[in-house]
């Protein structure tokens, strides 16, 4: 097996995650925006491997970095492709399979396994346009607040908005490191 761990993070939750992954499979990490324009193309880690594993945060519901990656020609020939994402939401069937039905065309639903794990939020560390974004996910929840109970997701956001929290857990990583592991 010659595999790569790709990943895409704003806030360093993500990275986090895709270096356990990497560790526990002894693998390279790359990250899409910094090593692979820098030390290594990304056509050119694409091309040499049979297995990815690509991680990236969520953005309103999108993967941060998946079109990038899953949009280069090398992907099609990548038998093995393993998605994770990391999130505020809390780990739900129901928020899994929205994140895959959102983020997934109909022809890489077949081919692409999904996990999402709970990664955290830093508002210091967003860029004035994510701060802007979240200003107004916050307007909208207040809003909403005043006409109907909010769901534990919404009240989640409330909460740490302003705050830092980290909800990595190494533990989520095991099914997909085994996955990995067993091909
Ligand atoms: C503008 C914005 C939108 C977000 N949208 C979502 C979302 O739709 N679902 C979710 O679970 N978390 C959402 N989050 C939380 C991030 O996904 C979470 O902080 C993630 O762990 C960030 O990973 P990163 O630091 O690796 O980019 C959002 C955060 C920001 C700033």
């Amino acid at each position: 097996m010659k595999a790569a761990v790709v990943y895409s993070s704003k806030t360093g939750f993500t990275r986090k995650y895709a270096h356990w992954i990497a560790e526990d499979l002894s693998l390279e990490a790359y990250d899409l925006k910094y090593d692979l324009n820098e030390v290594k193309n990304l056509k050119e880690v694409l091309s040499g491997i049979d297995t990815l594993i690509f991680g990236g945060g969520l953005y309103a519901i999108g993967i941060n970095g998946l079109k990038k990656v899953m949009d280069e020609d090398q992907v099609d020939g990548i038998p093995n492709v393993f998605v994770f994402c990391t999130g505020l939401s809390l780990r739900s069937e129901e928020v899994q399979r929205e994140i895959f039905e959102n983020n997934l065309k109909d022809v890489e639903k077949k081919n692409v396994k999904l996990y999402y794990y709970r990664g955290g939020f830093d508002f210091r560390k967003l860029s004035f346009i994510d701060r802007l974004l979240m200003r107004l996910m916050k307007l909208k929840i207040d809003m909403k607040k005043k006409k109907r109970p909010l769901t534990s997701d919404e009240k989640g956001m409330l909460a740490v908005f302003h705050r830092q929290v980290d909800f990595t857990d190494r533990e989520l990583i095991r099914d997909l490191v085994q996955e990995v592991q067993s091909l």
